[in-house]
């Protein structure tokens, strides 16, 4: 694969065809993390006016971590998983007394926030500090099993490794966080699970799934066997 040729094709794909989302106006931490959290279970059209919302309520980190609990839980009504909204505060609270208010840059520290696993950390970091991390959701599963015909089994955790290192070098230097969220705009405007628009798709010259006709292969999942 041509890396370069690669990183033109997609870059210039999302310069396009991006989605116009409140959390893409600025790359600010807070506001980062905030839409990350929110969509972790729900929707892009149900997340954005909550998000907008919520902002107005709580512009700052500051401002969530001392929020009474009864307003934050309205605020949340209604985007369910309520351990979120939990988590969320406890996570600001963690950022204000234990990090002075200033955010830890590396998808490892960010790890260390309640709520806040390897697919969130990744998209903070990328999205707000540049990190060079690839954030691997069920888009990223998606695409680039299809792209590279990865026949690692998804529901099982050693696999994000395996994806991991055959998104990296396909990361630019400039706007990891670009690259990460085309990912997730492609996955799901595109490279839908059960009807990829294969004609619009800016990737398909790469993709050894849509070469051989399996797309519909991948990405490949088994029941997940209950630990001994
Ligand atoms: N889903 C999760 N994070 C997202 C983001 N930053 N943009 C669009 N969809 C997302």
């Amino acid at each position: 694969i041509d890396v370069n040729a690669f990183q033109t094709d997609f870059r210039n794909w999302y310069q396009t065809h991006k989605r116009d989302l409140p959390w893409r106006r600025d790359q600010e931490p807070y506001h980062v993390w905030l839409s990350e959290i929110m969509l972790q279970q729900t929707r892009v059209d149900t997340v954005i006016p909550y998000y907008e919302k919520f902002l107005k309520l709580f512009p700052t980190v500051q401002d969530l971590a001392n929020a009474p609990e009864d307003q934050l839980m309205k605020a949340w009504e209604g985007l369910g998983y309520y351990s979120r909204a939990r988590n969320l505060q406890k996570a600001a609270r963690q950022i204000v007394q234990d990090y002075n208010g200033e955010w830890p840059t590396t998808a490892k520290e960010l790890q260390n926030l309640a709520g806040v696993g390897p697919y969130t950390a990744a998209a903070i970091a990328s999205i707000s500090f540049n990190e060079k991390i690839p954030a691997i959701d069920g888009n990223a599963f998606r695409v680039f099993s299809r792209l590279f015909e990865i026949k690692a089994d998804i529901a099982d955790p050693k696999s994000r490794q395996v994806f991991a290192a055959a998104i990296l070098p396909l990361m630019p230097d400039a706007a990891p966080g670009d690259f990460n969220q085309a990912v997730m705009d492609l996955g799901s405007m595109i490279a839908t699970p059960k009807e990829p628009d294969i004609a619009h798709d800016p990737l398909r010259k790469y993709s050894l799934s849509y070469a051989d006709g399996t797309w519909m292969d991948y990405p490949v999942k088994t029941k997940q066997k209950k630990p001994k």
